[in-house]
């Protein structure tokens, strides 16, 4: 068959090209709702409220950090796990919050976000065949990792409208096959924060299994209204069994340097670095010396609650007289906002319209729900400056 395409020719008598024959390894991944809302945003000039970044600048003296980590000549390969002074400061930051001490130099690695630590422990555990439980609606990075390697990805939808836990379903799905559970705590997009009791109660569940834990915390400093994050790595039954992800950019306002870093039991940590190594062997070192000194002051993460609290309550007062309703987000630096007394429209069309006629840009929930469902919400990043929240509301107000 080769053969004959080779023999194939061209109008013009030139020889055509043997197609190349291969299947896709996740035919039905899509550009993500992000870049699609993202490109409509610019399409039609729009204030963009989808995505989750923040639009004010981050703190310059870390920026003059990096500058001087530079200078200094910190420009060669850093080491595989990262440098030993951010990994200690990591390990230091936990003992601080969760009691917990993970070995800075077995138990720690600096990755390029959380993105990349996501990937790493579904691609060192996860083989063919086996379970992964995703609760949903859930992060889209996690559903593609897991089927590359052969996984078998089992949604356990959150019960709405307050987006809950499905014990029975969680319970139900736990077998000798299921090698791994996926959760985020705080969760985006609903905001919603995990109690000691619910982590407790996991821990009873998976106490006898085989399963492995894998925790989406990179929301972990924006937790609201007196609430306290509760990180896996708290509780000793979990833990042990723990791969533990976090992420700079979102809690120093600098998504774009996509820097991150997982936390995990010695053996566990001794695979997770295996791929890294083949995957990216380090990450950039400079910025890495200059969050090690930043670190060191814990300020610069324990304010953080504070400083959104007051965004997402501000966002908040501006729309009180609006037609949308909602719940205040426990946490993270997204605000759901229910409108079934505006439109029973679907909310991707929804969303759309408000782009091209209000040239405003959300994010649908029903993209990150188990079989798209559609609980008719829009969600909104409050990571903005007051002059966008005021604008946003503007719109909002209208509706
Ligand atoms: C739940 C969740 N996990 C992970 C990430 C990615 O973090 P990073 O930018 O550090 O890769 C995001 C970013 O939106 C997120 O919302």
């Amino acid at each position: 068959m080769g053969r004959q395409n080779f023999s194939e020719l061209h109008a013009n008598g030139s020889l055509m090209a043997t197609p190349i024959s291969y299947s896709s390894k996740l035919p039905g991944e899509q550009a993500s709702i992000f870049s699609v809302m993202a490109q409509k945003a610019r399409k039609y000039k729009a204030l963009d409220v989808s995505q989750g970044y923040p639009d004010f600048e981050m703190d310059p003296d870390l920026q003059n950090l990096v500058t001087g980590a530079m200078q200094q000549g910190k420009n060669q390969y850093a080491p595989l796990e990262g440098l030993a002074a951010l990994r200690e400061q990591i390990s230091l930051k936990i003992q601080l919050l969760h009691k917990k001490t993970y070995d800075y130099l077995s138990e720690v690695t600096v990755t390029n976000g959380a993105t990349q630590a996501l990937f790493l422990a579904i691609t060192a555990f996860v083989r063919p065949g086996e379970k992964v439980l995703i609760l949903k609606p859930a992060y889209d990075s996690y559903e593609p990792a897991v089927t590359i390697s052969g996984g078998i990805p089992v949604p356990i939808p959150l019960k709405d409208p307050e987006y809950e836990i499905n014990w029975e379903a969680l319970e139900e799905n736990l077998g000798p096959d299921t090698r791994m559970i996926i959760i985020n705590n705080p969760h985006n997009p609903s905001g919603r924060v995990w109690s000691r009791e619910e982590m407790n109660k996991l821990a009873g569940l998976l106490q006898d299994t085989q399963t492995l834990l894998l925790s989406d915390e990179v929301y972990e400093h924006l937790v609201f209204d007196g609430r306290t994050h509760i990180s896996v790595s708290a509780v000793s039954q979990l833990a042990e069994r723990a791969i533990v992800c976090a992420s700079f950019g979102k809690i120093f306002h600098n998504t774009g340097w996509k820097m991150g870093y997982c936390v995990a039991p010695r053996e566990l940590m001794k695979e997770i670095q295996k791929i890294h190594q083949i995957n990216v062997f380090c990450v950039h070192h400079p910025t890495q010396s200059a969050l090690a000194e930043y670190l060191k002051e814990p300020r610069h993460y324990l304010e953080l609650s504070h400083f959104y609290q007051t965004k997402r309550d501000y966002f908040l007062r501006l729309i009180r007289n609006s037609r949308f309703q909602w719940t205040p987000a426990q946490g993270t630096y997204f605000q759901l906002l229910s409108y079934h007394s505006i439109t029973d429209q679907p909310d991707v069309e929804y969303a759309e319209w408000l782009v091209r006629e209000h040239r405003i840009s959300t994010i649908p929930v029903s993209v990150f729900n188990h079989n798209r469902k559609d609980w008719k919400q829009l969600r909104i990043c409050f990571a903005k400056k007051d002059e966008t929240l005021e604008q946003a509301a503007e719109v909002i107000n209208k509706l």
